[in-house]
């Protein structure tokens, strides 16, 4: 089954959209298996975002993610990389239909409430650099048999 990462963003941590965001999930049929309230490290922000290094919007983006605490959580499911991008929504709030999280609560691509993985391969990657292995737990939900099939 796979295992995405996801965060709250500063802007969904100040306006109280963590509850919000977490209970979509939730009721999408996605299982929580890792989560902590923490403050972003330049570092970390700077290993996250890496290949966006010489993109203009760089310092904007590292200065947003780390200004205020992030709810990190590792989501689980059947194409669970997928299945939470499209919960987020478009990166850019004003673009795509609305109904999913970006689109819902928010109006600009540089306050755009959470991050996903987004390729299967980048979602391994940033969960070992954002936790580490004993922060993951393995349970056993009991609807799993009725959300998964
Ligand atoms: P994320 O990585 O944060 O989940 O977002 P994403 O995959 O949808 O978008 P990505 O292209 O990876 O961009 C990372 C974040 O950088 C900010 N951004 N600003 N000003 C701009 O043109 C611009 N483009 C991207 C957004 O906050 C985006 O989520
Ligand atoms: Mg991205």
């Amino acid at each position: 089954m796979e295992q995405t990462l996801v965060f709250v963003k500063p802007d969904g941590v100040q306006r109280g959209l963590i509850g919000e965001i977490i209970a979509r999930l939730e009721k999408r049929g996605l299982k929580l298996v890792a989560a902590k309230f923490m403050q972003v490290s330049e570092e970390l922000a700077g290993q996250h975002y890496a290949i966006h290094k010489n993109e203009p919007f760089y310092d904007s983006l590292i200065e947003y993610i780390t200004a205020a605490p992030v709810m990190a959580m590792v989501w689980e499911g059947n194409r669970a990389v997928e299945a939470v991008r499209q919960t987020m929504g478009d990166t850019r709030p004003t673009d795509g239909k609305s109904g999913s999280i970006r689109q819902d609560f928010g109006l600009e691509i540089g306050r755009n409430l959470t991050h996903a993985s987004d390729k299967l391969e980048n979602a391994k990657k940033e969960i070992e650099l954002w936790f580490s292995s004993e922060e993951i737990i393995s349970w056993q939900r009991v609807l799993d048999e009725w959300i998964f099939e």
